[in-house]
């Protein structure tokens, strides 16, 4: 078969982790040929951005960060954005992209993504073409499985960044405000907030009440402890209140979404006038996606790129490989439109409250 395959949306560690084992078992187990598509979706839009995907071109390439394919979250087919009338307008294009799937002469098509990337495949299935997916962000937002490769990798980053705040608040005295990625879920937050030893943990989940995140901060100077940590989602707002939003959905034509960002800020704003200690924020941003995979990631993406050429010989498409319960599993890619959040009731949230750690509520 001739298959192409295209990592859409945010970059994460394991990207190429999936291209390795993909190529590498459909070449050998099934002498599959591979067209790699460049840059998201963008790379079935427009002429030229494909290359071919071989042996060689995996090799080595395990360990790295980033996609070799590069990406895109602003390349929607079926809200592509184009000039019009001298202004940038999202059009539908999606017969763009299922005449240049034929025009390369694929049988198949493998999207590695999140729930943006995977959505647009569904829809691409019900335009007929073959479309398979593999599970990909640091969010870990997506319902239709329990784990997504990039999401391990992220909170180890944070979990380190936790680590070395803690030093420095300790010197100076501090309240160290941490603002984390994660979109609408609280995931990356909990995770690495629960591993570095966060006092205060705020997640979308949990409208957080500054009041009482200034309780927490006061009875810990009031027992000795003169500095805090609070890691705070960039997705987390105050009760009755909404969220910080870095910029609007129509200011990024092809994206869809809002881009967050800001909630460390306004908590501290809040907190300020309220207690003495001094507090900065740090916004961790990006370094949360860079860099080489950690072993779980490699591992998880490997298992991924391998196991989707299961639905490729089986012909079951508009599927997605997922996790469920420790097991490798396969779902339907219309599960991936719908957003998975913490359990608030579950263990690690009654955990992390039975030993102190506040959630502002
Ligand atoms: O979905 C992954 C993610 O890193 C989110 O956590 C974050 O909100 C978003 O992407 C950032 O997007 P961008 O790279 O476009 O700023």
């Amino acid at each position: 078969m001739r298959l192409g395959v295209l990592t859409g949306g945010g970059d994460c560690p394991g990207l190429n982790a999936v291209l390795r084992a993909l190529v590498r078992r459909g070449v050998l187990e099934f002498g599959h040929e591979f067209v790699g598509i460049l840059n998201g979706y963008e790379g079935l839009m427009e002429p030229r951005l494909t290359e071919a995907l071989t042996l060689d071109s995996v090799r080595g390439i395990l360990p790295k960060g980033g996609t070799i394919l590069g990406t895109s979250n602003k390349a929607n087919p079926f809200k592509y954005p184009e000039r019009v009338d001298g202004k940038i307008k999202e059009v539908d294009r999606s017969d763009v992209a299922a005449k240049r799937y034929r025009e390369l002469g694929l049988d198949g098509l493998v999207v590695v993504g999140g729930d943006g990337t995977l959505s647009i495949g569904h829809q691409l299935a019900e335009k007929g073409l073959n479309v398979v997916g593999c599970p990909k962000t640091i969010d870990n937002d997506l319902s239709g499985t329990d784990q997504t490769f990039g999401f391990d990798t992220a909170a180890g980053i944070i979990t380190e960044a936790i680590d070395r705040l803690h030093s420095t608040a300790e010197a100076h005295q501090r309240v160290m405000v941490i603002e984390i990625m994660g979109r609408n879920a609280g995931f990356l937050t909990l995770e690495g907030g629960i591993a570095g030893g966060a006092d205060v943990i705020l997640i979308p989940e949990v409208p957080y009440r500054a009041e009482s995140v200034v309780r927490k901060l006061k009875d810990r100077a009031a027992r000795g402890s003169k500095f805090s940590i609070i890691a705070i989602s960039e997705g987390a707002y105050p009760a009755g209140g909404s969220v910080a939003v870095a910029q609007a959905a129509d200011e990024i034509p092809g994206r869809g979404v809002v881009r967050l960002g800001g909630s460390g800020k306004v908590l501290a704003d809040l907190l300020a006038p309220q207690i003495d200690a001094e507090i900065r924020v740090t916004v961790l941003g990006h370094l949360q996606r860079g860099g080489t995979p950690s072993s779980a990631d490699r591992v998880l993406a490997t298992m991924y790129g391998a196991m989707v050429l299961d639905l490729v010989r089986d012909g079951r498409w508009d599927h997605m490989v997922c996790l469920r319960d420790g097991k490798l599993q396969f779902t339907s890619l219309a599960e991936s439109r719908k957003e998975r959040h913490v359990d608030v009731a579950g263990d690690k949230m009654r955990m992390a409250r039975s030993m102190g750690i506040s959630f502002g509520e």
